[in-house]
């Protein structure tokens, strides 16, 4: 995940690089957080085939990088050629600027650190399970590649517009928690459910969330909340949907979006066009 919190950042920031990378130092990891790993991976893989979108699912399967936490340069080799991202090692969150700068440039960067065996159920900050497992994945994709370099540039533009909290909401419904109509029904294509226990099933089988058809507008007004899971889920028909939705300016959607109320995260509206089960 990327964004803000109030809480003390838990990575080791001395001895990154200006950009904010780190070397991976592989030889850190013990045999206590590879073992924390293959029980995480193995979990979360099982659930993948009932819950996550076809693209996932595949390149999942296809890099099968549950034996251990995977070497960085290693995906690399394979990421590169498809696609043209590269990984990039970092101490945990970034400043935006520094986030957006790295997505623009085709980097995804992702955390060097594992959680501990107490937080197997859930994590507030993105370790690198969550970073790996739930975002590496899509980074094969070529429309979600994509995408997610224009939202690196469209970040960078927002912050000089003062409109980065519209934009991060942007981010957090759909790289996040996004939910995709596919024709073996409702799937999941957001990182935080993909790499979660409990929130895989809960986004696509509880009765409790609201599921709302994407809009781009809806999704800039609405707040969310980190700690929970979440109250509202906005489902798209499919990558290219959502990169034709976002391709436009966003200038004038900001200058409106700061004249009304922000919508709260569970709310319904009106205009909602809703997703039933
Ligand atoms: N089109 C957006 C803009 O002009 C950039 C963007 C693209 C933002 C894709 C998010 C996702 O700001
Ligand atoms: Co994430």
């Amino acid at each position: 995940m990327a964004g803000q919190t109030d809480h003390a950042l838990r990575g080791d920031y001395s001895q990154m690089r200006p950009d904010y990378t780190v070397l991976q130092d592989y030889s850190r990891y013990t045999p206590t957080e590879q073992d924390l790993w293959k029980r995480l991976y193995a979990r979360q893989s099982a659930l993948v085939p009932s819950f996550a979108c076809d693209e996932f699912i595949e390149i999942l399967g296809a890099l099968n990088f549950g034996a251990g936490i995977p070497h960085f340069d290693a995906i690399n080799a394979k990421l590169f050629p498809a696609t043209g991202w590269t990984l990039v090692a970092v101490p945990g969150l970034l400043p935006d600027d520094v986030f957006f700068t790295h997505l623009a440039n085709r980097r995804f960067p992702v955390s060097v650190w594992l959680r501990s065996p107490e937080e197997f159920e859930y994590i507030v900050e993105p370790d690198i399970f969550h970073d790996f497992f739930g975002h590496v994945p899509l980074l094969f994709n070529k429309v979600f590649a994509d995408y997610l370099e224009a939202y690196g540039k469209g970040g960078v533009k927002a912050k000089g517009l003062d409109a980065l909290d519209y934009l991060a909401r942007l981010y957090w419904y759909t790289v996040e928690f996004g939910l995709i109509q596919t024709p073996k029904g409702l799937r999941t294509y957001g990182a935080g459910t993909l790499s979660s226990a409990g929130e895989l099933p809960y986004c696509i089988q509880s009765p409790k969330p609201n599921r709302i058809k994407f809009d781009l507008l809806r999704v800039m007004q609405s707040r969310y909340k980190i700690d929970t899971f979440q109250e509202t889920y906005f489902v798209i028909d499919s990558f290219q949907q959502l990169f034709d939705a976002t391709a436009p300016d966003f200038t004038p959607h900001y200058v409106r979006l700061k004249q009304q109320a922000d919508i709260a995260a569970n709310a319904v509206i009106t205009d909602d066009k809703l997703v039933k089960l």
